[in-house]
């Protein structure tokens, strides 16, 4: 496996390897990887020639007094894992490596964030829609893999290539979670040895709430309610950022249950923010 940290090293590159007919693969990442992340690059490097991962804290998607500072990272362990998944390039641009101290240019889908993560972290989408647009620029992949875990990112990166014609294959990947159901996060790090005890809460409700409709609870109010009752009572140490049904392509809140919903939710635990959603098909 190569490891760079030029962007321009990275275009060269991969047109290069475009010129020889070959398919290039991306999976962008903030680092720090578990197995969700390892998952995405396996599913990759089955469907392409040549495998690009990138592993960059992007600044931009990180508000005031978010944790962009303290955002866990373990460079070796990172090496050791993208290249046990096959990985041929591993891009690591330097922390101000990736923007012009004059950068201008923003990519920004508001109408899919103004819900769920979009509502709590004001211009975190526009900053993540504008990094994933310069990585597909470097790395021109004809495919790349993003996790449901995040699934609004994952509609608005959707969207942004429809209407921005760009040419690229956008691949959904299942949650990845611990044998106790968490879903696995860099952030998990965060937890103390009794918020992870309660953590698997969150996913626990999901699936509760996701019976509950499936069974033909239309109350989307009362879904919630329930929802907020059952952490409430099973995770008294977290606080509820968010707990939201919403159509799974647009991303706006539901009032009624009359097609396939996702359930989403963001809860903070002691220094983590937590999210995790489930697909409601009825
Ligand atoms: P990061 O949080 O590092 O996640 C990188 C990719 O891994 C994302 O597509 C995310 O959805 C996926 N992922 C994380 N945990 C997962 C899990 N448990 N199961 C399945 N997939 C999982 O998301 C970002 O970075 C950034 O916003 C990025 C897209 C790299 C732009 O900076």
């Amino acid at each position: 496996m190569r490891s760079i940290t030029d962007p321009h090293e990275l275009q060269q590159q991969c047109l290069s390897w475009r010129r020889d007919g070959l398919s290039i693969g991306l999976v962008p990442t903030m680092g720090y990887l578990h197995e969700g992340h390892m998952a995405l690059m396996r599913h990759a490097r089955q469907r392409c020639d040549r495998l690009v991962v990138s592993l960059f804290v992007n600044p931009t998607q990180f508000g005031p007094g978010e944790d962009l500072d303290k955002y866990p990272q373990d460079h070796e362990g990172d090496r050791a894992k993208t290249d046990s998944c096959g990985t041929d390039l591993l891009f690591m641009p330097a922390p101000g490596g990736m923007y012009a101290p004059d950068h201008a240019t923003w990519i920004d889908v508001p109408e899919l964030g103004r819900h769920l993560c979009g509502a709590s972290r004001p211009g975190h989408f526009r900053g993540v829609c504008t990094v994933v647009t310069k990585l597909f620029m470097l790395a021109q992949p004809h495919l790349a893999v993003f996790g449901r875990k995040d699934w609004q990112q994952l509609a608005i990166i959707r969207r942004m290539v429809r209407d921005l014609d760009i040419p690229v294959e956008i691949i959904g990947h299942e949650i990845v979670r611990e044998a106790d159901g968490l879903a696995m996060s860099s952030r998990n790090a965060y937890l103390t040895p009794d918020e992870r005890a309660a953590a698997p809460a969150i996913r626990r409700g999901l699936v509760k709430l996701a019976d509950m409709v499936r069974a033909g609870e239309r109350d989307v109010e009362g879904a919630k309610h329930f929802l907020r009752q059952e952490y409430a009572r099973e995770l008294p140490m977290g606080e509820v950022d968010y707990v939201e049904l919403v159509h799974p392509d647009d991303i706006t809140p539901v009032s009624a249950v009359t097609g396939p919903v996702l359930a989403a939710v963001a809860v903070r635990v002691g220094k983590a923010r937590l999210i995790d959603n489930i697909l409601i098909e009825v």
